[in-house]
């Protein structure tokens, strides 16, 4: 018998020993130690021993199970720790792997600058509006001093919903819809797309965008719209922008002017850029017209105003060195990821 314990005691210390997973050291401990283990069942047959045997093989069977016992428990905690340590660095991170990328859109240029625009006259305590896109006749020409046979509906060329209704040719048309609406002082930009039954080529399309401004108040003069759009262009532009204004021909402002900046490639010089003018037009712009104020019911005896209109293509284009306007439509990912 004592042979038997003492071979049972080396089987088991191997079979712990080799035990690699916690069920396997299990498995040894129920076989070796449980109820109907190897050990258990040598003491089970202790009865047929006389009581000095007893004693002894007791306690050689006692002495077993402490030793078994010991090592399950020591071997327990090292397997522990050495299937902590395997799952911890299966479960490592590789900080040098390259990660996986989410691409963002981003904004259209077009819309860039409109938002720097709008940032600019907002700041200065415009307000913006909007107006539709099919327009009234009465609203995009008539009420702005262009009446049927007025030459300059000849340069527009107009998409005609019917003899009355239009799409919009230009922004001016809120001008009117604000005047009705609002009594002065009025401070407004009115942002948003334009038509005009255009060829398509690398400075035309048939739908651009225009933002409009207005501006009516007592006492506004020509210094207030010098004063303004100079400001606006430096803050555009940059601090150093020499503007100056040239007298043009608009029918709903009198006198009238456009905007030019001084070429910032050449400074004045002329180049390609500014096509060797030396200069670059920005905006249309002028004093509303007394007529225009009349028709709103807004007296130009009491009241001025001024107003301007640019385009936001020929701006975009200009920022972001684009020589085809086509380019702006086409929304072609190589195109857009550049901004
Ligand atoms: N509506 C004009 C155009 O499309 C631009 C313009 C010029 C707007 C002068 C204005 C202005 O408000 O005062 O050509």
């Amino acid at each position: 018998m004592k042979e038997k314990i003492s071979s049972i005691l080396n089987e088991a210390l191997k079979a712990v020993a080799a035990a690699s997973t916690l069920e396997s050291l299990d498995a040894a401990r129920v076989k070796y130690l449980g109820k109907k283990g190897d050990l258990t069942a040598i003491l089970k047959g202790m009865g047929a021993l006389t009581p000095d045997e007893r004693k002894e093989v007791g306690l050689l069977a006692n002495e077993a199970r402490s030793k078994i016992e010991e090592e399950i428990s020591s071997h327990h905690q090292q397997l522990t720790k050495i299937l902590l340590e395997q799952k911890l660095l299966s479960e490592s991170i590789d900080v040098t792997m390259p990660g996986k990328s989410f691409p963002t859109g981003k904004k259209h240029p077009l819309n860039q600058v409109l938002e720097e625009i709008k940032e600019i006259f907002l700041g200065m305590g415009f307000d913006m509006v909007e107006g539709p896109e099919v327009e009234l006749d009465y609203y995009n020409f008539e009420a702005l001093n262009i009446p049927k046979d007025h030459p300059a509906r000849d340069t527009q060329d107009t998409f005609y919903i019917s003899d009355n209704v239009v799409l919009r040719t230009q922004t001016s048309p809120v001008q009117i819809r604000t005047m009705e609406q609002r009594k002065p002082p009025i401070r407004i930009i009115a942002p948003g797309m334009v038509y005009r039954s255009d060829a398509v080529d690398a400075t035309h399309s048939p739908v651009f965008h225009q933002i409009e401004g207005l501006v009516v108040d007592k006492n506004v003069t020509m210094s207030d719209l010098k004063g303004t759009l100079d400001d606006f262009a430096k803050r555009l532009y940059g601090e150093d922008t020499i503007t100056r204004f040239r007298p043009h021909h608009f029918p709903f402002t009198e006198p009238s002017a456009e905007m030019d900046i001084q070429c910032f490639t050449c400074k004045g010089e002329g180049c390609r850029l500014c096509k060797g003018e030396g200069w670059i037009e920005i905006l249309g712009c002028g004093m509303v017209h007394p007529k225009v104020l009349e028709t709103c019911k807004i007296d130009p005896e009491e009241y001025s105003g001024f107003a301007f209109g640019l385009g936001l293509e020929r701006i975009a284009m200009r920022r972001f060195n684009i020589d085809d306007m086509r380019l702006i439509y086409e929304n072609d990912k190589r195109f857009l990821k550049q901004f």
